[in-house]
């Protein structure tokens, strides 16, 4: 490999910039080009494309969001646009690519790769929804904001004496959900992957425990649910305690990364480009019981992952209204 081109696609997460750093400066270290992509797949076939120096990632590491933008591309699912964007890295002299973003970052990468360029994915998401891998960079900032942020409204939620219902991100899965529901030891959690919550006994916890003195009911709710407004005015009129809904939206997928997600973005970002240099053709990175691996790209899209049934038993078990 000559010139690895490296961008970022679908929605930011902390860490991003760690990675990009990482494969700039890994690249280079290994005598190879690096080019940054900017706006991800879009920005690919427009041309929009930079030479990176080791000191244009300097000062990156520690900043949330991607210093070289990202994009949802529709057109990445046309077969017209996958030849477009392999055009473009053929004509910029790319012979191989990192792409850092989730599910559907990778599945742009294979079809580029069916183009004949090689392509590497980095699991970036703060979603933590990519099969192949425990980790995902950005999940680990992205909780601890919004860990941070339900502390925050359960201090004014204690002083009113009210129920809170907030929304967390997640699209379609429940891990940031999850993890705030034990981190908060939320009331409740619910979780688009266990859909059989039952709104009748919500609202009998909540009367329940107000009955026993609890000044504050907290429901941490994954977007994948969603209705959080309408489920509080519901609540509300069902036992008359004064129920706020809050969706902390995209707040969380801002700031600077934590040192986890830094560490760990560094090193898949220096491990795609050593999978590029070793010969290694269209992969995913991931983290798997301790190591950093690397899986064949289709492989890891067939992947599928859901909650783990124990930590959600024992979310459950810790909170006020089951623990009795
Ligand atoms: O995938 C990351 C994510 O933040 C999801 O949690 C959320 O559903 C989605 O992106 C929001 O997307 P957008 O920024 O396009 O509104």
């Amino acid at each position: 490999v000559h010139t690895i081109g490296v961008l970022t696609s679908g929605g930011d997460a902390p860490g991003m910039n760690a990675a990009i750093r990482a494969a700039v400066r890994r690249g280079l270290q290994k005598g190879v080009t690096v080019k940054g992509i900017l706006k991800g797949f879009d920005g690919l076939m427009n041309d929009e494309i930079i030479d990176l120096s080791a000191k244009d990632v300097s000062d990156t590491i520690e900043r949330g969001g991607t210093i070289l933008y990202t994009a949802r591309c529709a057109e990445m699912r046309t077969l017209e646009g996958q030849k477009r964007a392999a055009e473009v890295c053929k004509k910029n002299g790319i012979d191989g690519l990192v792409v850092i973003g989730g599910d559907g970052s990778f599945a742009g990468a294979q079809k580029l790769a069916e183009q004949g360029i090689n392509a590497i994915g980095i699991p970036g998401t703060i979603d933590l929804d990519i099969a192949c891998t425990e980790y995902t960079i950005g999940f680990d900032t992205a909780v601890n904001t919004a860990m941070e942020a339900i502390d925050k409204v359960r201090d004014t939620s204690t002083s009113h004496e009210r129920c809170s219902i907030i929304e967390v991100m997640g699209r379609n899965a429940g891990y940031i959900a999850l993890w705030c529901g034990i981190a908060n030891g939320a009331e409740d959690i619910l979780l688009p992957e266990k859909y059989d919550y039952d709104e009748q006994k919500i609202i009998e916890n909540i009367i329940e425990n107000r009955r026993k003195g609890k000044k504050h009911h907290i429901i941490v709710n994954a977007e994948g649910i969603g209705h959080s407004t309408s489920m509080a005015r519901r609540i509300e009129a069902a036992t008359g305690i004064e129920t706020r809904a809050t969706i902390l939206g995209h707040m969380q997928r801002g700031g600077s990364p934590t040192c986890k997600d830094r560490v760990y973005a560094s090193i898949m970002g220096a491990y795609a480009v050593d999978l590029l240099i070793s010969g290694k053709t269209n992969r995913v990175v991931g983290y798997k019981n301790g190591e950093y691996v690397d899986f064949d790209i289709n492989e890891a899209l067939a992947m599928t992952k859901t909650i783990p049934e124990y930590q959600y038993e024992i979310a459950r078990a810790l909170s006020y209204n089951y623990s009795k």
